[in-house]
């Protein structure tokens, strides 16, 4: 947690910091940009009680996360900006009331801001949301939505993850391909699936014995193992981080034997120097923002009235961005997360310029 609470407000359109009159429930609204469209991204529900000052530190999760959202909505070819939302409270606390004051916030920004689920919001909450906000998607499906956004969210992964291989590896196909999977969760559980399905045998941890069991049943040809070092210390083609961030530290990358690093968790590097290590070591590392994408392309199709498979076919798209981006990497010698922020701020700069610069 930085020492100034402000110290990620770097050029963030608005932060609304509000508090619901009846719980006295602190609730913040980043928006980064709304250059490509109104900021859309997922509010996050937390109580940060294990951090020193709480409300500091979700006014800082905010505004990152947002910063976080227009790049990955700008990299999806979305006509969205960037926008995460906090509400500070335990989640286990929560009330309908307190949903649907949040939900009256956001309805304020007037459609600047459309909001979806994060850490600690269900799908079932979501619904209760938009009984006060029509600016609300990721709904269930009784109440117009698309459901579950993990599906596209691993159908993304798998087309980044397909690019990456061609890239690094000259290979077209998953047959005979080592997978890890770390985390065998929505994600992670899908991402198994389709890989043992195109012919790659597929390694997996995950400390959750539900997680084991359900992949065991639906996917018995995938190994799995009863430890995170074992996982890692695979000698395997691809390593896919589908559990938490910062997975990806100084030593796994040093020493990991995958070439290629490509999965949905969020923030996957421990710090930001890790992508030149993983670089000068010649192994492709996946930007997270630019192949987690499938969740938010569903979400923004659902806002708009769309199919599941429209956001499908939008959430392939991830393959032809993803060799776009490899290969900006290597023509200009930068690391594949470089090549993506600047695919990402060329979108924005351009439509920016469109607009006459009045956004
Ligand atoms: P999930 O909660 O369904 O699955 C995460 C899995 O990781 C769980 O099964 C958990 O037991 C496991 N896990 C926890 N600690 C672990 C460890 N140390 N080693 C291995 N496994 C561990 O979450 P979901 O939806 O599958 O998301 C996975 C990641 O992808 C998260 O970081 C999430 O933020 C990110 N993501 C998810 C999207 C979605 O649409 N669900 C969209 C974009 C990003």
């Amino acid at each position: 947690m930085p020492d100034d609470p402000w110290a990620d407000f770097h050029d963030h359109e608005r932060v609304v910091v509000a508090r619901d009159p009846e719980s006295g429930v602190a609730m913040v609204i980043a928006l980064h940009s709304t250059v490509l469209g109104p900021a859309l991204g997922g509010t996050r529900m937390n109580a940060y009680a294990d951090q020193p000052v709480p409300r500091a530190a979700a006014y800082a999760d905010a505004m990152r996360l947002a910063r976080a959202m227009t790049y990955k909505n700008s990299l999806a070819g979305l006509d969205h900006g960037g926008g995460k939302a906090v509400i500070v409270v335990d989640p286990s606390t929560r009330t309908p009331d307190l949903l649907r004051a949040y939900g009256r916030l956001v309805s304020s920004l007037d459609g600047a801001y459309i909001t979806a689920g994060d850490v600690g919001i269900s799908i079932a909450d979501l619904d209760v949301i938009s009984e006060t906000c029509r600016w609300t998607t990721g709904r269930s499906p009784e109440r117009g939505g698309l459901g579950d956004s993990a599906i596209l969210t691993a159908v993304g992964v798998l087309a980044g993850m397909r690019a990456s291989v061609a890239v690094t590896l000259g290979r077209d196909t998953f047959e005979g391909l080592c997978v890890a999977i770390v985390g065998l969760g929505k994600v992670g559980g899908r991402l198994a699936q389709h890989l043992t399905d195109a012919g790659a045998d597929v390694i997996g941890f995950d400390p959750d014995a539900d997680a084991r069991a359900r992949i065991a049943d639906i996917s018995p040809s995938v190994r799995l193992v009863d430890s995170l070092e074992e996982v890692l210390a695979a000698e395997v083609d691809v390593l896919s981080p589908n559990a938490l961030g910062g997975l990806i530290t100084a030593d796994l990358a040093e020493g990991t034997p995958a070439r290629v690093i490509c999965g949905a968790a969020n923030n996957q590097l421990a710090s930001p120097g890790i992508a030149d290590v993983l670089a000068a070591r010649g192994v492709t590392y996946a930007p997270d923002f630019l192949v987690n994408s499938g969740g938010v392309i569903q979400i923004a199709q659902e806002f708009i009235g769309g199919t599941l498979e429209q956001a499908r076919v939008q959430a392939e798209g991830v393959f032809a961005t993803t060799l776009r981006v490899l290969e900006r990497a290597s023509t200009e010698g930068v690391t594949p997360v470089t090549a993506a922020e600047q695919e990402a701020e060329d979108r924005i700069r351009h439509r920016r310029a469109a607009l006459g610069g009045v956004v």
